[in-house]
């Protein structure tokens, strides 16, 4: 065999081994590939109900439940070709959703005033200026721990008001800022708006900080 031979059979070789092994591979990871690589979610992109702003106490989170419905994106084809067969059809994802008044955080950590708007739980319709002063006043946080998503808590002590992850020790203030423990960063905080009904709505989608820190959170 000619040297140029050996060259030709190993080119063949190398093209004939990538036909054979990307599809298969393209087609294990294509769930990664999709929410990773082009942001797409199992959870249409679609407005839900969280509660009315009227519940959330001054000085304290309120916790509510969402349930986010869900069809994963790796049976896409199937739902195209026969969408009877669409075996999550129906099903959901409960997402606790922690919501607050941004809240001045005094020295010692002690709780200082909270921007809750006077006109909230005076009932009727908000105006366009209310729902402008209530949407920055409100945290809309989700209750996976940014480290590897178990579920905050609320913890009072002392006067001061914590979220605690009972993993590993995870610690975030009252609008979600990072307090301590192994978490890189603060909660993560749902895309949301308020409307005229004071109802708080949000998208499943999480603020990601940009650059290399592109985590998701773990349990959603
Ligand atoms: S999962 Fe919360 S601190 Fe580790």
């Amino acid at each position: 065999m000619t040297r140029g031979d050996f060259l030709g059979f190993g080119v063949l070789g190398a093209i004939f081994g990538a036909i054979v092994t990307i599809p298969p591979v393209a087609f294990v990871l294509s769930p990664v590939i999709k929410t990773d690589a082009l942001g797409q979610s199992d959870v249409p992109d679609d407005w839900f109900e969280v509660g009315p702003i009227s519940e959330i106490p001054e000085g304290e989170p309120k916790n509510f439940v969402v349930e986010f419905p869900v069809n994963q994106i790796y049976s896409e084809e199937e739902i195209i070709n026969n969408p009877e067969a669409v075996k999550t059809e129906g099903e959901v994802i409960p997402n606790a959703v922690w919501v607050s008044w941004k809240t001045e955080i005094l020295e010692g950590g002690k709780l200082g005033k909270t921007q809750r708007p006077a006109f909230v739980g005076e009932g009727g319709s908000l105006s366009q200026e209310q729902i402008q002063e209530v949407t920055a006043s409100l945290n809309v946080m989700s209750s996976s721990c940014a480290h590897l998503g178990c579920p905050v808590r609320w913890l009072v002590r002392e006067g001061e008001g914590l979220f605690l992850c009972p993993c590993h020790g995870g610690l975030y203030g009252i609008n979600g800022e990072y307090q301590g423990g192994p978490p890189p960063r603060g909660l993560y905080n749902y895309t949301f708006e308020v409307r005229e009904n004071g109802m708080i709505y949000v998208k499943h989608e999480f603020d990601i900080e940009p650059g290399l820190n592109k985590q998701q959170p773990y349990v959603v």
